[in-house]
């Protein structure tokens, strides 16, 4: 009986000193700083990162087959996919496969990345093999050199925010959107050249990430208005509740009529 529990509390020792180690190995608390494109190899694997770059940043022009509005998936993931808090690609690359109650499967990264053109870009999958996901692939490998795997990597998705006690409300969300956004996103938020439309049949679908207030409230926080995000959580609750309110294409998995959802 002694020897038992003796060599059960030996086992949790041994066990908390594999999780103290895994602990410093993976160390999330430090983020992970992506390399430069420039540092990218001249051979065929640089040739893929550079085109996948390429893609990310000007998706309409180099994948415009699959491609169903104006964005490009740099106008989210900011700053070319690299940009901690903006749903980097680096902190994606490593998480995958992962389980997604969105599609109650475990997904892999190149499945991942089909939905954001489904819904974010509101076109077509590419086929599993074609070279605009295995471009994708490659950059946002190249991006996340040197991270270890797993879901936890500091500066992935987009940072929570707090408690506010109010509900979204988009008669406030109207105003901040006027005094806030409505310079550089348009007063019909089609967006202005060089600056992208938050609704209308050019922007997202209804199925998107960014169709979904609370989502989209995170992403305002952190990035918005562009390189002087001043709102406050309520404040980006409520223009995205407004945004949320506007017409965009329908959820290509509820057909037409979810425009009027
Ligand atoms: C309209 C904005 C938007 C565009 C454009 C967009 N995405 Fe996304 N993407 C999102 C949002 C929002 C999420 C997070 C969704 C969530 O948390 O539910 C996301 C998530 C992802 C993820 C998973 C991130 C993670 O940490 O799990 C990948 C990978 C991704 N997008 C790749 C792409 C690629 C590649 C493109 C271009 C082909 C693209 N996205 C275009 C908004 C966008
Ligand atoms: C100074 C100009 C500027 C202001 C002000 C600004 N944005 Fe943006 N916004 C941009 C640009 C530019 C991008 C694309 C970023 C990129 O491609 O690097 C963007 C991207 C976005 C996106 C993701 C792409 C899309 O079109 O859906 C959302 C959502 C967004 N902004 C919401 C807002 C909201 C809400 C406000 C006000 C609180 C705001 N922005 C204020 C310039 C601005």
């Amino acid at each position: 009986m002694t020897l038992r529990l003796f060599r059960i509390s030996g086992l949790w020792i041994l066990q908390a000193l594999l999780l103290a180690g895994s602990a410093c190995a993976r160390d999330s608390d430090v983020l992970h700083r992506p390399p430069a494109l420039a540092s990218a190899p001249q051979d065929k694997y640089g040739d893929l990162v550079r085109m996948g770059h390429a893609i990310v940043t000007d998706t309409l022009g180099k994948a415009g087959r699959y491609s169903g509005n104006r964005l490009s998936c740099s106008n989210c993931h900011l700053d070319a996919g690299r940009k901690p808090g903006a749903a980097p690609l680096w902190a994606a690359f490593v998480a995958y496969p992962a389980w997604r109650t969105k599609t109650d499967r475990v997904d892999t990264f190149d499945e991942r990345v089909q939905q954001c053109f489904r819904y974010s870009l509101n076109g077509i999958p590419p086929a599993y093999g074609s070279i605009e996901l295995t471009a994708i692939a490659a950059y946002a490998h190249f991006l996340a050199r040197g991270l270890p795997v797993g879901p936890d990597s500091k500066g992935r998705g987009f940072p929570l925010l707090g408690k506010t006690g109010l509900d979204p409300n988009r008669d406030r969300g109207r105003v901040v959107y006027r005094q806030h956004c409505q310079n550089c996103h348009g007063e019909d938020g089609g967006g202005l050249p060089n600056m992208p439309p938050l609704w209308g049949f050019g922007s997202y679908n209804k199925g998107a990430g960014m169709a979904n207030v609370a989502t989209a409230a995170t992403f305002i926080k952190a990035n918005m208005p562009l390189g002087n995000p001043v709102l406050s959580d309520q404040q980006a609750l409520d223009v995205a509740a407004y945004i949320d309110a506007q017409v965009r294409p329908p959820d290509p998995r509820r057909g037409l009529l979810s425009i009027f959802r």
